[in-house]
């Protein structure tokens, strides 16, 4: 039997709604509690370093406050690094950040930055958190990023998720395929996640070794009509019938 993939649920739009009016409302930490309660398995928020959605306090409460693990996104700069040490969440996932970008738009250059998210690595294991490296689909990125130190990587699935037409769709859910495997094989534990949803999830959750999913937008867009308990649940049935599939 199949193992089940955990779902991460990302909620930072929760905050990217509040913020578009600066009041105090919809709480990012209500949504974190929801999703708890409706079985996804962690919570993600991105602090980025422009602060357009999440802010500092909204993941202090949340790590404090949630009793499901905190997978906390951050850049790679000093800063950042620094307050991850200070929060000590059970997850910190490594991810490029441009401020012109509507959202993450590509996986870290760790081939080409291996001294710096090396040492990054090494920081925040010593801090007892497991680190993990958002990545495009690419073997060359797979095996820095397993030299650099890291415990996870996160493979990037917003190239297949942007895809159009068979071929193209087809070529990138191949790509990711392939990083799997060799994330896999080298020992490191292998996460996906970007742009997927209810009609999309499933090839990526059918791919053997994937131990994590992490989904925001979709998600979030979904609880806007019928909830974050439904919104979560539906997406926990969409993944648990792809791993269950002939
Ligand atoms: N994983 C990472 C590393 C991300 O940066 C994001 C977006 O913030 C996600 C997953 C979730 O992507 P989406 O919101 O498209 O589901």
């Amino acid at each position: 039997m199949r193992r089940k993939i955990l779902l991460g649920v990302n909620i930072d739009h929760v905050a990217t709604l509040r913020q578009v009016r600066g009041t105090n409302c919809p709480e990012p930490i209500v949504a974190a509690r929801l999703a708890a309660a409706a079985g996804a398995d962690s919570v993600t928020v991105h602090l980025r370093e422009d602060r357009r959605h999440i802010q500092r306090h909204d993941v202090e409460d949340i790590a404090q406050h949630v009793a499901i693990p905190l997978n906390l996104e951050i850049a790679v700069t000093a800063g950042m690094l620094g307050f991850a040490e200070q929060l000590k969440p059970e997850y910190c996932c490594l991810v490029p950040e441009k401020r012109q970008e509507l959202t993450t738009e590509g996986g870290l250059d760790v081939q080409s930055n291996i001294a710096g998210i090396s040492a990054a690595c090494q920081r925040l294991t010593a801090s007892g958190i497991q680190t993990s490296l958002f990545i495009d689909a690419d073997a060359d990125q797979v095996y820095a990023a397993k030299e650099s130190g890291a415990t996870c990587i996160e493979i990037h699935t917003g190239h297949y998720a942007d895809a159009s037409g068979t071929e193209v769709t087809t070529t990138e859910l191949g790509k990711i395929v392939s990083a799997v495997r060799l994330g896999r094989e080298l020992g490191l534990r292998v996460h996906a996640g970007h742009g997927l949803t209810l009609a999309n999830v499933a090839d990526i959750a059918s791919i053997d070794d994937i131990v994590e999913l992490n989904i925001g937008h979709s998600i979030i867009a979904r609880a806007v009509f019928v909830g974050m308990e439904k919104a979560v649940n539906e997406m926990k049935e969409a993944i648990a019938s792809a791993i269950t599939r002939p």
